[in-house]
């Protein structure tokens, strides 16, 4: 069996796990992480994904969402996207997410800004079964998380359940191969925890096999592209403060993964996309 350390000719066969979520929800409050995410993102919501600034000030429009909507995001993390939303458009958010540290930090800053009324966040695995009634959202999203949900046929079925008819759903899909990559590449890709990767047109046939219209699929790749130097960048800038909080295996790992995001959507073998359906 394949274990991660195993070399085979002064090669790994494969990487080592690398903590991405832990670190960054654990101390989401460190300057030295804020500093990062300004630097990273221009704007710091405690993002840990490939979404711009800009994709994320779209949402409420790219949706369709008013004060009456009811959103449910998907792999919510530290909660800043949903608490955004939340706030520009006084309006209900439901965030769910496996991590438990990042569902605690979400729910501490939504009391925090006096937005507890409006927004929550659960723990829950989106795997399975979702712990809402039959339409129930006028829409739902997803910065980057479906890529780490297994059954994507079963989670965008449950989607379909919870929306109501007419409701969009906005997901990113960083993982889309659209050119030759490696097994190392693919170990290296992987290294911060379980993902799916998609042949390109999987996420469209999966839409349309859920019951739901494709409006758009767009390319932004180039965002993954520059989010993941800037990331890379404003990290090895802060080495000295980060190693002692993460670790020195652990810094690397994260070093070597953002790097390789970087190659490999700047060659566009590994391509995001940005998919807009509705129920
Ligand atoms: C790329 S991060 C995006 C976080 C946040 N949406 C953002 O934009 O910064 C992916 C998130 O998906 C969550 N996740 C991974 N597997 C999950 C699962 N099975 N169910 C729910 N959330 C999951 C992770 O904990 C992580 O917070």
């Amino acid at each position: 069996m394949l274990r991660a350390g195993m070399k085979f000719e002064g090669r790994d066969l494969m990487s080592e796990k690398v903590d991405l979520y832990n670190n960054s929800y654990g101390n989401p409050g460190a300057d030295v992480h804020r500093e990062i995410r300004t630097e990273t993102y221009g704007q710091d919501f405690g993002q840990t994904s490939w979404t711009t600034s800009e994709e994320l000030h779209e949402i409420p429009q790219v949706l369709a969402l008013s004060s009456a909507s009811n959103v449910l995001e998907i792999g919510s993390g530290a909660g800043g996207c949903a608490l955004h939303v939340a706030r520009a458009l006084k309006c209900r958010v439901v965030g769910l997410d496996v991590n438990a540290e990042g569902v605690r930090q979400a729910n501490q800053r939504a009391k925090e800004l006096r937005l507890d009324v409006l927004v929550r966040f659960e723990q829950a695995d989106a795997c399975q079964r979702m712990p809402f009634d039959d339409n129930s959202f006028d829409a739902a999203y997803s910065n980057d998380a479906v890529c780490h949900l297994a059954n994507r046929a079963g989670v965008l079925a449950e989607l379909h359940r919870v929306l109501k008819p007419g409701g969009r759903l906005l997901f990113g899909d960083a993982l889309v191969v659209t050119g030759l990559v490696t097994n190392e590449e693919l170990a290296t890709r992987s290294s911060i925890g379980y993902y799916v990767f998609a042949a390109p047109g999987q996420n469209e046939k999966l839409i349309a096999e859920a019951g739901m219209e494709l409006l758009s699929a767009t390319d932004t790749t180039t965002s993954a592209a520059a989010i993941s130097k800037r990331w890379h960048d404003a990290r090895a800038a802060r080495s000295a403060s980060l190693i002692p909080i993460e670790g020195e295996a652990n810094f690397a790992g994260l070093q070597k993964f953002l790097q390789c995001v970087h190659t490999l959507s700047t060659e566009k073998r590994l391509s995001r996309i940005l998919y807009l359906a509705r129920k």
